[in-house]
């Protein structure tokens, strides 16, 4: 007799299939052609245009207009007009819009479910289930924000019009992580979807007029890659916030450097998912199948490199492989596949041509003994052994059901491996051991790290990345603040950047001084250098010692009045090397450093300076001709600065995020690493101060570049640094010319972000060139009153020395 144990194992699912006639329903009532969505309306569905198609089967869903630049500028125009009656609303009453906007989504839960299913190839299941009611909480809890935003952020408002761009992966999901904290801000948006997936961004945008949202507030311009340009790049957008591959957020940051316009950039990944040999390994097993199989692995944070440990790794293999058998790939509406289909041929191709090398690379391919369906477009689930870590398939994200596994021996080297890459978005972590596991979370270089778990999100916890994974969080109060710039700010009118005359001839004054050479032999007239005393020779500051410029050069330093008053070494790039390689070593242990140790040493810094007021005050006076009582001030509410940072230092926590699972999300505040802080030119010691303490507090490692003009007091500070316990390179200190030498650390792969007050010009190329890693920037060029705590001090400068990482611990067994 047939046993049940029998039948479960043969028995074969048959079709479940969800219906689409609604989802079609609404095509043909456009016409299956539509225009861009602006200003409340659809406009008229034009000659330029291209077709979106259904990956499971290939047929034509509907015509999508090709927006043009002028299509864009007209988008950006009405979010514009829109921009200051929905600013001028209450935090309540954009509150009652975003939350009916989540009512919307939910009454229409089941077409988006399916329009996206459709569109995108992904299985209903997924939209169902995890999509859109991920969507629906988005926008309740960035209702939460609109009603708290006067409250929680005093002395801050919307960034302005918002440009969007974002890819096709999760098109609803990314839309309302884009579109729900612009609108709680009281941002007004241009969103541009994926080429192939536009559908739900349109029928979202439809919706939520008819749901009561002003004309304007949301407009949605669709084409590819040319359009995204066109958005980006408009000078109406005061922001910029972009989902999508690596090497397009490159192109981004380059394209808008020097515009003033915020930037967020959510990028690639080539994630971990680490597997100790104390793990359950079972529910291992199923965290692969979620972290590379959902859908299809197009995914920005797949658990794409799987590293086990050497005792289990066969035995996880074997396992991993038997449960592949299992899987069920299929047409996206059958309610019972585990994956739908690969969204566009030419990813299909991409992902091939990847496995290809790999294999040809001496990687073992193994895919389970089941064939996809004939037609459509569709991809195997794969499982890469023997992979050198050299191999492309373990550097490149794939964006595709493709995984590759290493072996480890011990959880050091689960960590090196893990964090080879340059990428840094997610991880997981399985262990039963919870010492273990939090142990290595903190190590890891990723922006969230799942502990026995994959995959989870939820709009109040931060996702984003560190590294090549980009910058800016999205979710949580991490997330919300992105869309907010200081008022002071916004008055004097940060962005986007116009060029007047007047700074037009400022720049032409800046470039003419910075191409010519530095003096190096003082001016005979007023010859001030100390006569009869012995000479004191400012030197670099690098690793705890004072250094010799590697050139050999110094500048001359003058007064006011063109008195040389001191020279200064001329650091140049391999002063920067050393300084950053110096900073790099010091940097782990500070980071280490518990923040009552850090308070302590900035307590230590402000009582020698203190102690030394009257010489710093003198120096001041001596390089800018400030009035005795002006420098004396400065000194002072330098020594408050160390004080603000040393009681910052053990109090910038982070938090604990209210996430719907069984356990929490700890958002730390983690260092971000090495950083460069080109110091702002006037307050020669308080602008240096402003940048040096707060990322210091942090547990940053700095190679800090000093006012140009008054870099005395700066070079004077290092004595200061010398008694007060400060670790060696944890603070390090190049003279010399300032956007060079930004520009140099700008450049520099082992610089993690930089910070730069100074020339419009110089900002710029410090944007331009820290694409290169892409790293965090901080640029600004309008003037910032040092000795104002709102402007000089404070959260905001907390904010950019640290990065958020959540980790997510579920528990019970
Ligand atoms: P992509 O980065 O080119 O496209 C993402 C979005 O950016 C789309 O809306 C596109 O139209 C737009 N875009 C393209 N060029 C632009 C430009 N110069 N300025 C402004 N917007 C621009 O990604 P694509 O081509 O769809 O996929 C290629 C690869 O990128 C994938 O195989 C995958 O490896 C990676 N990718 C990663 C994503 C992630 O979330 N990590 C998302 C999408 C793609």
């Amino acid at each position: 007799m047939t046993t049940v144990a029998e039948i479960f194992s043969t028995m074969a699912y048959g079709p479940a299939p969800e219906g689409d006639a609604e989802a079609r329903a609404w095509l043909a009532a456009h016409g299956a052609a539509f225009g861009h969505f602006v200003n409340g309306r659809f406009t008229a569905a034009g000659a330029a245009s291209f077709e979106t198609r259904e990956p499971a089967t290939g047929r034509v869903l509907a015509r999508i207009a090709q927006g043009s630049a002028a299509d864009v500028a007209v988008a950006v125009a009405a979010a514009g007009a829109a921009l200051p009656a929905w600013q001028a609303l209450s935090g309540h009453e954009r509150a009652r819009h975003l939350y009916a906007l989540a009512r919307m989504v939910q009454r229409h839960s089941r077409l988006f479910a399916v329009v996206e299913a459709l569109d995108n190839g992904k299985s209903i299941r997924e939209t169902r289930d995890l999509d859109v009611p991920l969507v629906a909480r988005h926008f309740t809890h960035h209702a939460g924000w609109a009603q708290l935003l006067e409250a929680e952020f005093p002395g801050h408002e919307a960034v302005g019009v918002v440009g969007q761009v974002i890819p096709w992966n999760f098109p609803l999901l990314m839309l309302a992580w884009k579109v729900a904290p612009a609108l709680a801000a009281g941002c007004t948006v241009v969103l541009k979807p994926a080429e192939y997936t536009s559908l739900t961004a349109l029928l979202f945008a439809e919706l939520a007029h008819a749901a009561g949202l002003p004309a304007g507030v949301l407009n949605i311009v669709t084409g590819d890659g040319r359009t995204g340009a066109a958005l980006v790049e408009h000078p109406g957008v005061a922001k910029v916030a972009f989902t999508g591959s690596t090497e397009v957020g490159r192109v981004i940051r380059t394209a808008i450097a020097g515009s003033g316009k915020a930037l967020t950039l959510e990028l690639g990944g080539k994630s971990p998912f680490l597997v100790f040999e104390d793990a359950d390994l079972d529910g291992a097993v199923e965290g692969v199948v979620d972290a590379i199989w959902f859908n299809q692995g197009q995914v920005c944070c797949a658990g794409s490199r799987l590293l086990v440990q050497e005792s289990v790794h066969d035995a996880f293999v074997a396992k991993l492989r038997a449960r592949m058998e299992t899987l069920r790939v299929g047409g996206p509406l059958d309610k019972a596949v585990d994956m739908g289909a690969i969204v566009d041929p030419v990813q299909r191709d991409r992902i091939a041509g990847l496995v290809a090398q790999g294999e040809a690379q001496g990687a073992t391919r193994w895919q389970p003994s089941w064939a996809v369906p004939a037609q459509g477009c569709w991809y195997p689930p794969t499982l890469f052994t023997n992979v050198e870590t050299s191999n492309v398939i373990a550097r490149e994200e794939i964006f595709g059901p493709v995984l590759v596994t290493m072996p480890f021996r011990t959880p050091a080297e689960s960590v090196a491996l893990a964090n080879n890459t340059p990428y840094g978005l997610a991880a997981s972590v399985w262990s039963e051991n919870i010492n273990l596991a939090l142990d290595i979370a903190p190590k890891l270089k990723a922006g969230v790290v799942w502990i026995n778990a994959t995959n989870l999100f939820d709009a109040a916890a931060g996702f984003g990345g560190y590294r090549e994974s980009g910058y800016g969080r999205e979710g949580g109060r991490e997330g919300f603040v992105e869309y907010l710039v200081p008022s002071w700010e916004k008055r004097i009118g940060r962005a986007p950047r116009v060029v007047r005359p007047a700074a037009r001839a400022a720049r032409s004054a800046a470039a003419r001084s910075a191409a010519a050479p530095a003096a190096r032999i003082a001016p005979d007239a007023g010859h001030a250098l100390p006569g009869p005393a012995v000479d004191r020779t400012a030197k670099l500051f690098v690793g705890g010692k004072q250094a010799r410029p590697d050139a050999g050069y110094s500048r001359v330093i003058l007064d006011p009045q063109g008195r040389a008053i001191g020279e200064v070494g001329e650091g140049n790039r391999k002063d920067l090397r050393n300084a950053v390689e110096a900073a790099q070593a010091a940097a782990p242990g500070w980071a280490a450093t518990s923040g009552h140790a850090r308070a302590q040493v900035l307590y230590y810094l402000a009582e020698n300076l203190s102690a030394r007021a009257d010489e710093f005050a003198g120096r001041i006076r001596a390089q800018t001709g400030a009035a005795a009582e002006d420098a004396a001030n400065e000194v002072d509410l330098a020594v408050r600065r160390l004080f603000t940072y040393a009681a910052w230092a053990d109090k910038h926590d982070g938090a604990i995020h209210s996430v719907p699972i069984r356990g929490v999300a700890l958002a730390f505040h983690e260092p971000v690493g090495v950083v460069a802080a080109v110091a702002p030119a006037d307050c020669p010691l308080l602008g240096f101060v402003s940048f040096v303490a707060p990322l210091v507090a942090a547990g940053n490692a700095v190679v800090a570049v000093p006012s140009e003009r008054h870099p005395l007091s700066a070079t004077d500070f290092y004595q200061v640094l010398e008694t007060s316990d400060v670790p060696a390179g944890v603070v390090n200190i190049v003279t010399g010319a300032r956007d060079p030498l930004a520009k140099v650390l700008a450049e520099h792969d082992d610089v993690e972000a930089i910070w730069y007050h100074g020339s419009h010009e110089g900002a710029t190329a410090v944007e331009r060139a820290s694409a290169g890693n892409l790293k965090r920037t901080w640029a600004r060029w309008w003037p910032v009153d040092w000795m104002h705590a709102e402007q000089g001090e404070g959260r905001a400068y907390l904010r950019q020395a640290v990065q958020v990482k959540n980790v997510w611990i579920p528990w019970g067994e």
